[in-house]
């Protein structure tokens, strides 16, 4: 995709709203584009408004085997309550037996590198098959959650999966997701009631203090430089 299309695109809906942009691009797009959740807050919101457009965007999310029991509630209820189909994705059975019986079920804490690995095996890796053949992907990614998305935008080209990438939540703050939520009577992953902002696999995450960034409960052993999984890339 050319650079002034992205640019075009960015500059078109720097001041919609995530439903006007998800309408477009649902639109455009049609079966041809995947939306990925994690049923964190940011996912709960564009689940529901791609819900209550009526259009079949390819929901899906990554089972890494390693997810909260809470995580599992909001899928079974956000499927119900929205009658939604969402496809899930499991890692590899022999990667990941290969690289436990290696390195230990809990590999992550010892190394950068180790971690990377096991992010790879039991999540990215799956995000290849569920983008196949897609044009475009939208994701819950904000700005603000971090030093490593600061310079995110609305659209943007992934190189590593050669699709558009839309992040309709991109200027969207934290306060906005929670008014969102509320105002809409939107289901929300209980942990996020004890401290957990941003949610992942069990062992790698954390409730936050008052005052800590939104993802510091994430891999909170690492510096936050090195915080992101091989998801996002950019
Ligand atoms: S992560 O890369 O650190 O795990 P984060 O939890 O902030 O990402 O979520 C950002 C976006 O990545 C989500 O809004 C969602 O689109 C996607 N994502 C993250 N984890 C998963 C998952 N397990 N399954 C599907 N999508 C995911
Ligand atoms: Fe493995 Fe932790 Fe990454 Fe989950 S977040 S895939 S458990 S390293």
């Amino acid at each position: 995709m050319e650079k002034q299309t992205l640019d075009n695109y960015n500059l078109k809906f720097a001041g919609s709203s995530p439903r006007d942009i998800l309408d477009y691009f649902l639109k455009k797009y049609r079966n041809e584009l995947a939306f990925s959740t994690s049923f964190g807050a940011e996912d709960q919101v564009i689940t529901q408004i791609i819900s209550s457009t009526g259009k079949n965007a390819g929901i899906f999310t990554l089972d890494t085997g390693r997810m909260f029991p809470e995580t599992y509630e909001v899928m079974e209820k956000t499927i119900s309550r929205y009658k939604i189909n969402i496809q899930t994705y499991f890692p590899d059975q022999e990667k990941v037996e290969k690289m436990v019986n290696t390195h230990g079920i809990n590999l992550f804490y010892r190394s950068v590198e180790n971690r990377k690995l096991c992010c790879s095996i039991r999540k990215t890796e799956q995000l290849h098959r569920a983008l196949k053949g897609k044009k475009a992907w939208v994701t819950g990614l904000r700005k603000e959650q971090s030093v490593t998305r600061k310079n995110m935008q609305i659209a943007e080209w992934d190189d590593a999966f050669g699709l558009l990438k839309i992040n309709p939540l991109c200027y969207w703050t934290e306060e906005q997701v929670w008014n969102y939520i509320r105002e809409h009577n939107i289901p929300y992953n209980k942990l996020h009631d004890k401290g957990f902002r941003s949610i992942g696999c069990q062992p790698c995450t954390m409730a936050v203090e008052v005052g800590e960034d939104v993802r510091a409960g994430r891999w909170w052993w690492e510096n936050p430089e090195s915080k992101e999984c091989g998801l996002h890339v950019r």
